[in-house]
């Protein structure tokens, strides 16, 4: 028995907010980020609407609809995401009861830009050993209640935009179909090259608001980007061939690539290395910005619903981001 993805949704909040406005509140304008990004327009949660939890719930719910099941055959629920409505809990137990599911295990997964890789990787081993027979993955993220929208966070905020994507994923026998392999890496030392500081444990509110530092900075996310750049473009262009080679396949055999959607100029530049055409790689990040474990299901749910992944097709899902961590996963769909 292998793991397959059954269903897939997404959802997205209607406040589309182009770089043309970003440039009303920070100096910045429409060429650079897309020159630098290929980033035009991202979408913000809607103040009172949108919640990390909600827009998780309403995309499982679409996962959950285009695979013919209900919130009952759900047997463990994987929430990707840096950006929960709470400190604690996590977001798993919010959908749990959303959704209305029985009271199942709903675990939290904050692996940042690799969280919905590593979710899939989890969910392969429930589902390959029979622990479960359906497994709810969820990425979502709401970053724009937390970036710092003056000229000084620009070089960050430009990029991150709102949104939520989910697979539901079942057990296959049918020969050669199914998720072929997953690989997990990470690399700590690389830890505050693209993080959020503050507040934690190490430096709570009240020692932020003892410093009464104009120049604090330390609860919004930082990025050294050309420092990420290089890596990322290392690190996916090896978790892809890793899991080709693990497999005796090659790039020409990939009908897709749906890179984590980090920057358009590094999926070109992966797509560049590994000698693929430009219709094996899908992008929508000029669309919706960087929305971290949310990006990878959004983009699957809307190539899915494009006729681009077709039964049989080989579909190689890769990311790359803070911690440094990286993964694939590699599914004959
Ligand atoms: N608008 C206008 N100018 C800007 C902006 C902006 N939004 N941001 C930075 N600049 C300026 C800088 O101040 C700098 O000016 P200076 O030369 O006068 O000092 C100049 O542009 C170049 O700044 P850099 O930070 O060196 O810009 P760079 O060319 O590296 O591009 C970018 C920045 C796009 C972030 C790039 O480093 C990059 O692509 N990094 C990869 C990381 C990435 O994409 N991360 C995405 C999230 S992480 C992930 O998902 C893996």
């Amino acid at each position: 028995m292998k793991s397959i993805i059954l269903g897939t949704g997404r959802y997205l909040p209607s406040n589309v907010v182009t770089n043309h406005e970003l440039a009303q509140r920070m100096d910045t304008n429409h060429d650079w980020i897309v020159e630098r990004t290929g980033i035009h327009e991202r979408r913000y949660a809607v103040p009172g609407v949108d919640t990390t939890a909600s827009m998780g719930t309403e995309a499982a719910k679409r996962a959950l609809d285009a695979a013919g099941l209900t919130p009952q055959d759900v047997d463990l629920i994987l929430f990707a995401t840096l950006s929960p409505d709470y400190y604690f809990p996590g977001p798993g137990v919010q959908l749990q009861h959303n959704l209305g599911c029985r009271t199942i295990g709903a675990i939290d997964i904050r692996n940042q830009c690799s969280g919905f890789v590593y979710a899939l990787s989890i969910a392969d081993q429930y589902l390959r050993n029979g622990a479960a027979n359906h497994v709810l993955v969820v990425g979502s993220e709401l970053h724009s209640a937390g970036l710092d929208m003056s000229t000084r966070g620009r070089n960050v905020s430009v990029i991150f935009g709102d949104g939520a994507g989910a697979v539901v994923l079942g057990r296959t026998d049918e020969p050669g179909r199914g998720m072929l392999s997953t690989h997990l890496h990470s690399q700590g030392e690389h830890a505050e090259e693209l993080a959020l500081l503050g507040p934690s444990t190490r430096d709570w509110i009240p020692e932020i608001f003892q410093r009464n530092d104009p120049e604090d900075v330390s609860y919004f996310p930082r990025m050294n980007g050309n420092f990420v750049f290089k890596h990322a473009v290392v690190r996916f262009a090896e978790v892809i061939e890793e899991a080709l080679t693990s497999n005796q396949l090659s790039t020409s055999d990939l009908r897709l690539l749906i890179p984590h959607q980090a920057n358009l100029r590094i999926a070109q530049f992966i797509q560049q290395k590994l000698g693929l055409r430009e219709d094996q790689v899908y992008n929508n990040i000029m669309r919706y910005g960087n929305t971290t474990a949310a990006s990878i299901p959004i983009a699957l749910s809307e190539a899915f619903d494009e006729g681009r992944i077709q039964k049989g097709d080989l579909i190689m899902m890769a990311a790359f981001g803070s911690g440094f961590t990286w993964g694939s996963a590699l599914m004959r769909w």
